[in-house]
């Protein structure tokens, strides 16, 4: 589990702020949940047999002895929430979210056991543009965001009776070469056959290549709409990988599955993964809603823009304040607040702890703001304070202090460089 300390913190917001602005310009609007849920939430929508469940939750009894599980991705507790409260009877409902995820993995580069999702869900549609929606506005998202080296991978699993022909297909096949499989594939060849095809391992790689494929069971239904899809994405000039071997670590999906991935970040390339979960409602007792749906790791996000960013500061200060003396130190903080009032958006650090002018000064520079304001028992007398620009090589000067914000906004304008400042003034 890791810090993200202020001088990082920049760049999620800055990823965050543009990610949130583009959801909510496509209609959907934010949900906020709980982090913490029933354990039965999280085993019956994604699966006993999945990883997920079986060993990477963290899941603990409460008081009462009622099991307790931190989420370990968020369309479980989406789902639970808008089934609660009733909103999936009217028409398509699109809501996202952003927060913090747990998963008890092996930690690795890329791999963490809390982590941070931005996801979408959209609910009410069993139409193939949802998913097209879905996954273009996903393809935004690199865009806006400037990534540029990703590929979709793109599967349907078909209806959930299909997958259950499938199913019994693998395993018939997997048994036939059982000699060829791992520890973990035979485990999973009881469990959950389909994640045998998922598996990495470089001497089973011809055995899953050679293994009959889903399209061989795949209900005339989910194929028309697996088409309409590709037409789609097709019409809107979005390139895709049909990746046939694409199964998914959760088991609520069916039909549309998709992966947005990168080499460039080890093993850990997933930086997005979703699909369609048209039974996941009725299963928690709500209306039969088909619903569709991504979410996004942020971690990995931030690891694959910054292989390309020039380091990036964090913001500076736009005016550090140098108090000089007992009576500028009281004046001062009155005067911070009275900028504060008058200018919302000032960035403004107040000195603390005194010291001598030079050392404050040295202070303000080192804080990289644009000006030094300062104040000393003399300006207090004179109602004045003194300005001083340092980032450029002008001279300070006084200014009253009812003509301060005024001044500051000339001197703050963004697109519009400070003029020169007037001529010196006397300390
Ligand atoms: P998921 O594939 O389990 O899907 O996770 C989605 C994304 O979360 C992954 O592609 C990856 O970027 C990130 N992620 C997952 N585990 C970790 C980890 N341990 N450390 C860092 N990042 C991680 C879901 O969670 C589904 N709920 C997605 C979805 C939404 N399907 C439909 N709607």
């Amino acid at each position: 589990m890791h810090d993200v300390l202020p001088d990082e913190t920049h760049r999620w917001q800055r990823v965050e702020r543009r990610v949130r602005a583009l959801l909510e310009s496509s209609c959907y609007r934010e949900i906020r949940l709980p982090t913490l849920e029933k354990t039965e939430l999280f085993s019956r929508s994604i699966g006993l047999a999945t990883d997920i469940v079986n060993k990477e939750m963290y899941t603990f009894p409460d008081r009462n002895g009622e099991s307790l599980t931190l989420r370990p991705e968020g369309t479980a507790g989406c789902v639970r929430a808008l089934v609660q409260h009733g909103s999936l009877h009217a028409g398509v409902c699109r809501v996202w979210y952003c927060g913090p995820m747990f998963r008890r993995e092996r930690p690795q580069q890329g791999r963490l056991r809390q982590f941070h999702q931005v996801g979408a869900e959209a609910f009410g549609s069993v139409a193939a543009e949802l998913d097209a929606e879905l996954i273009l506005m996903s393809a935004r998202i690199w865009k806006t965001l400037g990534i540029t080296s990703l590929c979709l991978q793109l599967n349907s699993l078909g209806s959930a009776d299909a997958r259950q022909t499938y199913r019994s297909h693998l395993v018939e096949y997997f048994n036939d070469h059982r000699a060829q499989l791992d520890d973990d594939s035979i485990k999973r060849l009881e469990s959950n056959p389909l994640r045998i095809l998922d598996s990495k391992n470089p001497a089973m790689q011809s055995l899953i290549a050679a293994a009959p494929p889903m399209s061989d069971c795949m209900d005339e239904e989910s194929t028309a709409h697996f088409a309409t899809l590709r037409a789609l994405l097709d019409g809107a000039g979005l390139d895709y990988e049909i990746n046939p071997r694409l199964v998914r670590g959760l088991d609520y999906y069916n039909r549309t599955v998709f992966e947005w991935v990168t080499d460039r970040l080890g093993a850990q390339g997933t930086l997005c993964a979703g699909g369609r979960y048209d039974g996941l409602v009725a299963q928690f007792g709500g209306p039969d809603t088909p619903a569709a749906g991504f979410a996004m790791g942020l971690e990995r996000v931030l690891a694959l823009l910054a292989l390309d960013e020039a380091v990036s500061e964090p913001r500076a200060p736009q005016v550090y304040q140098v108090l000089v003396g007992e009576e500028a130190l009281h004046s001062g903080l009155q005067l911070a607040e009275q900028l504060r009032d008058a200018m919302p958006t000032l960035s403004l650090c107040m000195h603390c702890g005194g010291g001598s002018f030079r050392s404050q000064l040295k202070k303000a520079d080192k804080s990289r703001a644009e000006y030094a304001l300062i104040l000393g028992n003399a300006e207090v007398t004179r109602n004045t304070v003194l300005i001083k620009p340092l980032r450029r090589d002008t001279a300070q000067y006084e200014v009253a202090r009812e003509q301060l914000a005024d001044e500051l906004s000339r001197l703050l304008r963004p697109d519009e460089p400070a003029a020169d400042a007037p001529q010196e003034a006397a300390s």
